[in-house]
């Protein structure tokens, strides 16, 4: 039987890099006996256009009939002055909020180690009380995904100065005798900020709250090297999650076919890990960017002239390579 995927190219380099992504997914699944039937929708500036919401019905429909939602990025110079109601990003938030995907996975070197944060909407993070459910939701997530990884999960807070952060590891420490296969280490952030430019294979998956896991985010993704290569995932641990990357539709790119679609295709490759149970596809999708990587192809972001053994290649070149 078919998955069944909500596909939400959106606006600037989203239809490119998604249409190299779906090849991609595609021809992995042939060679697993995975099939994938496509949905396309329309989200952020494009829906606007088209229906005047960012977020039609219809998407959102859907969405929530669909196995996983597959999505790009939106947004772009031409609806920047438009009124906030009907902003691009308005459909990304209430398609997260609308499918309760609470919780943020962002890998961080591709394919190694993921940070996981909690996401607490409408709240400032000052005034976040840690309920114990709130933090137990999100270290099942975590405790879940190194199951599924490498059995390690390393809990980062900041126990020694911050009371939240002692219920915090109370919480997980707890939870933690529900999983004796998972070895669980505690780092305090500063700590982790620092041994993640270290050493980072140190760490496998990471659970934090909300905005330590936004810091450690951004500083990890340096170590990928381009923003066009980290891929994300907002799950709700039922329902279907959403996947797409962590860049936005680079308006400065779009329509010229040079994007990097690596961080889409790796959004689908954690779509197919933690949603549609096929992680053979998962592998053979993560395989393919390294070997992309390995041959010496690089899109723009990634290249430097001069490099040995590397050649310049465009967005829809990608695929054939696949
Ligand atoms: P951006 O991530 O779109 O671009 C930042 C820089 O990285 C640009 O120079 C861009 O060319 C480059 N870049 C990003 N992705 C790339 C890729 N795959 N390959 C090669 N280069 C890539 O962030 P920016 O410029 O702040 O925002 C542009 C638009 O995207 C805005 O309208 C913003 O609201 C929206 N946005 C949407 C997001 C989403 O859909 N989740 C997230 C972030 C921004
Ligand atoms: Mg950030």
């Amino acid at each position: 039987k078919a998955h069944k995927i909500c596909v939400l190219p959106g606006d600037g380099i989203g239809p490119e890099i998604m249409s190299v992504a779906t090849k991609a997914l595609t021809a992995a699944g042939q060679k697993e006996g995975e099939e994938f039937e496509y949905m396309y929708e329309l989200i952020g500036g494009a829906a606007i256009d088209a229906t005047g919401s960012p977020l039609p019905d219809k998407t959102l429909a859907t969405a929530k009939a669909s196995d996983a939602v597959l999505l790009a990025a939106i947004g772009g110079y031409k609806w920047d002055s438009y009124p906030n109601e009907i902003r691009p990003e308005k459909g990304l938030l209430k398609i997260r909020s609308e499918l309760n995907a609470f919780a943020n996975l962002r890998p961080a070197i591709v394919p190694k180690q993921e940070v996981f944060s909690s996401c607490q909407k409408n709240r400032r993070t000052s005034d976040v009380i840690f309920i114990e459910w709130l933090v137990e939701r999100i270290a099942r997530v975590a405790f879940e995904a190194a199951r599924k990884r490498n059995k390690r999960l390393c809990s980062v807070e900041k126990s020694n100065v911050l009371e939240v952060s002692q219920l915090w590891k109370e919480v997980v420490t707890k939870l933690g005798k529900d999983y004796p296969d998972v070895e669980l280490t505690h780092m305090y952030v500063d700590n982790a900020a620092m041994q993640l430019v270290r050493n980072p294979k140190y760490f496998d998956v990471v659970v934090t709250s909300n905005l330590f896991g936004d810091i450690l985010s951004d500083e990890a993704s340096m170590l990928a090297g381009s923003l066009g290569m980290l891929p994300s995932a907002s799950i709700s641990g039922d329902g279907p999650g959403i996947y797409e990357p962590v860049h936005g539709s680079a308006p400065d790119i779009a329509g010229q076919d040079i994007a990097n679609p690596m961080a889409m295709m790796l959004s689908a490759a954690m779509m197919c890990r933690y949603d549609l149970d096929c992680p053979k596809v998962s592998d053979r999708l993560e395989a393919a960017v390294s070997q992309v990587l390995d041959e010496g192809l690089r899109t723009g972001d990634i290249f430097k002239e001069g490099y040995p053994n590397t050649r310049k290649v465009k967005c829809s070149e990608l695929s054939e390579h696949l």
